[in-house]
């Protein structure tokens, strides 16, 4: 089938490349001519394990294309749309200024028939008002929304083995809502061979499924983080206290890992989203526990600046090695980065802070320019008065306390994220510090067991 996806970024790039994966003759558009042309070499313009692959069979294979140019969307017949909804400077609100531009592209282009699909993450509603955009100016193209799940790190397996495919269809029971039901199942037909659930849903519901997923995820790691608020104030172990509470099967493991809590280009800014959009529904109530969500996240922050700061003797002057950048591993992605904030937190109390990061330096580099970067740990950690684990990649994780006490000034370790066993740093001479744990008592080291392997060892999921 001829595909469009319009929007190349984190979700675009990634949708296209599996879209031709599975067999359809893909086109992706962006208004990037840089990001195209990188793209369309078969290259990547982020790092996304297994992307840089599919983008290469794919261009090689000639089924996908990159383009600038909007007049490349005739001819499609499902069209994509998965550019960025950012959170508008002026309020909570989502910019939906590339889901206007992406609709006024396609409307002279539109042939009867065609499908346009919406995949941004969008405040309910949206998918409404496009529709009337496009009968407004005589088109009787369709429109379906179709939320995307994915995680960034593990985006390309998501896209192929997504958990659900969820379809909000304009009239649903009608002969049309059928219709555009089966156009959309013959682009995953593969996937819905394989036995991934579907639900067919109304327009508003499919646009809440993100939200409310999202919104979902981030109250679960807000609720583990002031459960280590309290851990803090009454002794107790809070990364013990979450695995108490993953065993229940009711619960789950998963989103419950106490740290510095989330960050990226989704949470942050779709919880304020849905919050925003809440209130101008007259429900803000509703949802006015994401506000102490946001607030629960933000205060990770603070904690963590005061455990350093403690772990330090005081900041002024320290020298601050920090491990991580991205929001989370397996991503250079540095936007709302817990990790990257609070270098930034700790170079503003004095400190002299070097950073280090396996994939998001470059990106690090330019959003904080003011703090010291280093191309490898051993480099950042050389002279260190303090180590502070912020985002968990596999590297930093499996570090040896005694080759690290080999090149520190002083042995000094804090661990933002729980995935360190602090016994063993304990053991090699370390002063061991983390978010939530009052006092690191024998067994309360990182992945231990079936709870921790179930996810709480690994936030970033
Ligand atoms: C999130 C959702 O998980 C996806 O389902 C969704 O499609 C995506 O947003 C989106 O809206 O596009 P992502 O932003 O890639 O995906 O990242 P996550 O893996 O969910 O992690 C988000 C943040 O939460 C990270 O900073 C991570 O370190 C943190 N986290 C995660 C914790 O602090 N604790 C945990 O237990 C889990």
């Amino acid at each position: 089938m001829r595909i469009s996806v319009i929007g190349c970024g984190y979700l675009g790039a990634v949708h296209a490349a599996v879209l031709a994966h599975l067999g359809h003759d893909v086109v992706g558009i962006d208004v990037d001519p840089e990001k195209v042309a990188v793209l369309a070499s078969g290259h990547t313009t982020f790092f996304e394990p297994g992307l840089a692959e599919l983008l290469a069979a794919g261009t090689q294979s000639g089924r996908l294309r990159f383009s600038t140019d909007p007049a490349e969307l005739a001819g499609a017949v499902v069209h994509f749309v998965c550019v960025g909804t950012p959170q508008r400077a002026d309020s909570g609100l989502a910019d939906l200024a590339a889901v206007d531009a992406a609709v006024a592209a396609l409307l002279p282009r539109l042939a009867s028939g065609d499908l346009v699909v919406g995949k941004s993450t969008v405040p309910v509603g949206t998918a409404a008002s496009v529709l009337g955009r496009l009968r407004a100016a005589g088109s009787t193209a369709r429109v379906v929304w179709n939320p995307e799940f994915l995680r960034e790190g593990h985006a390309v397996g998501d896209t192929l083995r997504p958990d659900r495919l969820v379809y909000g269809v304009a009239d649903e029971g009608s002969d049309d809502g059928a219709a555009d039901v089966a156009l959309l199942d013959e682009v995953y037909a593969d996937l819905l061979r394989r036995g991934v659930p579907r639900v067919v849903t109304d327009l508003p519901t499919a646009e809440l499924a993100k939200v409310a997923a999202n919104s979902f995820l981030a109250t679960k790691i807000s609720f583990a983080n002031a459960m280590a608020e309290v851990c803090e104030a009454a002794g107790g172990d809070a990364v013990a206290l979450a695995r108490t509470m993953a065993y229940d099967p009711r619960i789950g493991a998963q989103y419950l890992g106490v740290g510095l809590g989330f960050g990226g280009g989704c949470l942050p800014k779709d919880i304020r989203a849905f919050a925003a959009t809440a209130d101008e529904l007259g429900v803000g109530r509703s949802v006015a526990f994401l506000h102490e969500v946001d607030e629960i996240n933000d205060r990770c922050q603070d904690r963590a600046v005061e455990l350093v700061g403690r772990a330090a003797g005081g900041l002024r002057g320290a020298r601050v090695a920090v491990l991580g950048a991205a929001f989370k591993p397996e991503s250079d992605d540095v936007r709302s980065s817990p990790a990257l904030d609070l270098a930034v937190r700790i170079a503003d109390e004095g400190a002299d802070v070097v950073v280090t990061d396996p994939q998001a330096l470059l990106r690090a580099q330019l959003v904080a320019p003011q703090l010291r970067y280093a191309v490898d740990a051993v480099e950042a950690l050389t002279g260190a008065d303090v180590v502070v684990l912020a985002t968990e990649w596999q590297e930093y994780r499996s570090l040896d306390p005694a080759a690290v006490a080999a090149v520190v000034r002083r042995r000094c370790v804090v661990d933002t994220r729980n995935v360190w066993d602090l016994q063993q740093w304990q053991a090699a001479g370390f002063q061991a510090a983390a978010l939530g744990r009052s006092a690191v008592r024998p067994g309360a080291g990182a992945a231990r067991d079936a709870a921790s392997e179930g996810g709480l060892a690994a936030p970033g999921g």
